[in-house]
């Protein structure tokens, strides 16, 4: 047999599956596309998440896109992160080219037009779907990180969740929270010290003061009410298409702490929300996260152990999550491992580092006859990518280089018109734009707090009448106390501290 001929034995071999599969495009070799062997993903593995990467201009947009529409296709919703706001063409149909003619010719697979259903989405004024969490939703843990908090600070925090949690009050927006911090400095001092130990007024007044720097930055628009119920992201459509969901980001560009925490906070919601699938012939969502570095960037080493358990077990809830970013070394070794599709574009030798990168990412792909993997990475056109999968019995598929099918739908933005018609159109754009009275949730916490305090009143006349005991000293209680709160808040809320919603009932 030829080598063409046994490479497209083994390629089909590799690729074969049982079930119902996608198809990203048509296999490469020795530069030439190779007619009879196409690169399939069984949708039973997409839920073991994956990266794209490669350098800038290599196609790793347009690969979202086509991989995109083939899930949507599927039945399978999509959540898209969309940071640089080049996304929203999918809603469009596509116009046939005579490079898509070539490329489809070169793979052999058929190319049409398609639009696809799109829900547009924003964490700011932005139009579309407004994205809200409550800070209870939000959690001890992330809310330190989105205000950038230190250890003893965020030991405050963790506190003062904990206190909301025993006295069932919600923190639905800013507002709520600096009630409380005002209340546990000044009413509530003595309660607190009580039973959660002394909390220095300085800490707390750098909290409040970061605090109000995030409201400055758009931080107050979104935490509050309405939150998103996540199964508004698992919607198809009445031709039984998945909805993709696009989070436009492009107005927040220059606040990465902020939406990557909030996707965070999504990403532990979503675990929290979903039930256990088990083996599931296909996932129930797939995460694309654009720019993931950002999520990865200055994260302590607790939000990475964090960040990798959630990959871990989301898998389990049918929930796929893909990272994007130019090169795979800046996702963490230990989500890295976790990743069972790789789709790796282009890479480009400047520097001594950038060849370093190259050798490195080579040698993380299976190694095979028919490529010189390092050569190859830095040799890929624009729209081609090594691909390795995992195959229904879970292990990696041969790797293969791939020539990307075209995207159906418009490589190119949508204009303004055409935002408005999706959002004047989308049921979600009215049910998240209903004013939720904040000023009621602020009246039922005060009102709370008013009442903590009558008990609270109630409870010193009765210990007042006892004997006194012997206190230990103040350090004593801080450290025991903080410890036991940080302990106990974590087990109670899992990953990321997430709070489940009963509070907002
Ligand atoms: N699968 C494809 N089919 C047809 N054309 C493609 C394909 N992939 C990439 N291209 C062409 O290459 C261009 C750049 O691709 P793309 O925008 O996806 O790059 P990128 O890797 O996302 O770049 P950046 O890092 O700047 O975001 C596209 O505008 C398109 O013309
Ligand atoms: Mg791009």
């Amino acid at each position: 047999m030829s080598k063409k001929d046994n490479f497209i034995k083994d390629i089909n071999n590799g690729y074969l599956s049982k079930g119902d599969s996608i198809t990203l495009g048509g296999a490469i070799l020795d530069g030439e596309a190779i007619a009879e062997s196409h690169v399939k993903i069984p949708l039973k593995t997409l839920n073991r998440h994956g990266l794209i990467a490669g350098a800038t201009g290599t196609g790793k947009t347009k690969t979202i896109q086509v991989f995109s529409e083939q899930l949507s296709n599927a039945g399978i919703p999509v959540l898209m992160m969309d940071i640089k706001g080049d996304f929203s063409g999918i809603a469009k149909e596509g116009k046939e080219e005579g490079f898509i003619t070539e490329r489809h010719a070169k793979i052999n697979i058929p190319y049409n037009v398609s639009a696809f259903p799109v829900e547009l989405m924003s964490l700011s004024k932005q139009s579309g779907i407004r994205l809200r969490a409550t800070v209870s939703e939000f959690g001890p843990v992330l809310f330190s990180r989105i205000l950038d908090l230190n250890d003893t600070q965020a030991g405050v925090i963790a506190i003062i969740f904990k206190y909301c949690d025993d006295n069932k009050m919600p923190l639905l927006d800013l507002k709520d929270i600096k009630k409380v911090i005002n209340y546990i400095t000044e009413e509530g001092k003595a309660e607190i010290e009580e039973s959660y130990g002394k909390i220095s007024t300085s800490t707390t007044g750098t909290i409040l003061r970061k605090i109000i720097e995030l409201e400055q930055q758009g931080g107050d628009l979104f935490f509050g009410e309405l939150s998103f119920e996540i199964d508004d992201l698992m919607r198809i459509d009445e031709n039984g298409k998945g909805y993709i969901n696009i989070i436009r980001l492009t107005d927040i560009q220059d606040k990465p702490k902020l939406f990557s925490t909030f996707m965070l906070s999504l990403l532990a919601e979503i675990y929290q929300q979903m039930p256990e699938k088990g083996d599931a012939p296909q996932p129930e969502l797939v995460i694309f996260i654009d720019e993931a570095h950002l999520i990865f960037n200055e994260a302590s080493k607790v939000l990475l152990e964090q960040i990798e358990t959630i990959v871990k077990l989301i898998r389990s809830k049918g929930i796929g999550i893909y990272f994007i970013t130019q090169n795979p070394m800046d996702v963490p070794s230990g989500v890295l491992a976790q990743l069972g599709l790789k789709i790796q574009h282009a890479l480009r030798a400047f520097t001594a580092n950038d060849r370093q990168a190259i050798k490195k990412t080579a040698d993380n792909y299976p190694t095979s006859e028919y490529y010189k993997t390092d050569e190859l990475l830095t040799n890929l056109g624009i729209g081609e990518a090594l691909v390795t999968a995992l195959n229904e019995k879970g292990i990696p598929t041969p790797l293969v280089a791939t020539m990307m099918r075209a995207p159906q739908s418009r490589m190119d933005i949508l204009t303004s018109e055409e935002i408005e018609e999706i959002n004047g159109k989308s049921k979600l754009v009215k049910k998240y734009s209903e004013e939720v009275d904040r000023e009621s949730a602020y009246e039922i916490l005060n009102k709370k707090i008013e009442e903590a305090t009558q008990v609270q009143q109630q409870k010193e006349e009765q210990t007042q009448a006892k004997s006194s005991k012997t206190e230990p000293s103040t350090t004593e209680v801080v450290t025991k106390s903080v410890l036991k709160v940080v302990t106990s808040a974590t087990f109670i809320r899992g990953v990321f501290g997430v709070l489940s919603k009963f509070l907002k009932k």
